[in-house]
């Protein structure tokens, strides 16, 4: 092992049992590309030295912390695949039953909200019936979930994300920049905190998102996050991965394709 790639793996020890981060769950190459990123920011010329910036300073460790929690997210991401969407949830709430969703992982609940909005606005789908639980590892993002504010900034358009929605004045307060979900979509939707790694399965969810996690996950915990998923859907449950992400090869035969494109699956 080089120096460099010791000095590197020392790094992600600190971070991991200093920090609280789960470093193993993630792929070196991801973890790599946020470091480095945060000591450019810090004028930091190795990792033995950014390691002594974290011991040092509270503030690199809280701004370190953010970067890694890779917590972008927006309402209606990949508004194609939501699209898509459309007809498994008219599908689910014609059955004349209780729908449940569980959005996981949820980050600051943009995605959960965009599943309560698409219920309220379609009106061929029954959002009386529909029940949505947003989970993610994160407390903070959770608690900002549960306030429903969100900024338009220079790195977000609010609006144009709920560009798919018939009218988005309907579901959310707009005052200036700033858009406050209103209760008819926040009473859908609860939150919780949940590890999908080490966490248990829950039960009988008839849909479950789990979009834009795997891309940053080591290969061997994406098999038990997906056997999470399996044991909370029920018989025949739906589920929905990220536009660029695919099931590992030992899950495929619990899965099947209802949307490929799409990324639209059903527990077999
Ligand atoms: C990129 S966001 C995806 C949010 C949303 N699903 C989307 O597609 O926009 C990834 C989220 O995964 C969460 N996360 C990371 N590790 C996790 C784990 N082991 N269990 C649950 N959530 C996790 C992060 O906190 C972050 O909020």
């Amino acid at each position: 092992m080089s120096a460099e790639n010791r000095q590197f793996q020392q790094l992600l020890g600190f971070i991991e049992a200093e920090m609280d981060f789960e470093s193993g769950f993630y792929n070196d190459a991801y973890l790599d590309r946020r470091i480095t990123a945060r000591m450019r920011r810090t004028d930091t010329d190795s990792y033995r030295a950014y390691k002594q910036l974290l011991r040092r300073e509270d503030e690199e460790r809280r701004a370190l912390l953010d970067s890694l929690s890779i917590n972008v997210t927006g309402f209606f991401r990949n508004p194609e695949a939501w699209e898509a969407l459309r007809p498994v949830l008219r599908e689910l709430t014609a059955n004349n039953r209780d729908v449940r969703l569980w959005s996981a992982p949820s980050a600051d609940g943009r995605e959960p909200y965009s599943a309560a909005m698409l219920a309220l606005d379609d009106p061929d789908i029954e959002a009386r019936r529909v029940d949505i639980l947003g989970t993610d590892i994160n407390a903070d993002v959770l608690e900002a979930a549960r306030e429903a504010t969100y900024e338009t900034s220079h790195t977000t358009n609010i609006a144009e994300e709920l560009a798919p929605l018939s009218d988005y004045a309907e579901y959310v307060e707009e005052d200036g920049n700033t858009f406050t979900v209103k209760d008819s979509v926040t009473e859908l939707v609860s939150f919780e905190q949940h590890d999908l790694i080490r966490g248990r399965a829950k039960r009988d969810f008839d849909l479950v998102f789990c979009r834009n996690l795997l891309i940053y996950i080591d290969s061997e915990f994406k098999v038990p996050i997906f056997e999470t998923i399996r044991g909370s859907l029920c018989e025949g449950g739906y589920l929905m991965i990220g536009m660029t992400e695919t099931l590992p090869v030992e899950c495929r035969d619990d899965f099947e394709p209802v949307d490929k494109q799409h990324r639209i699956y059903r527990r077999v």
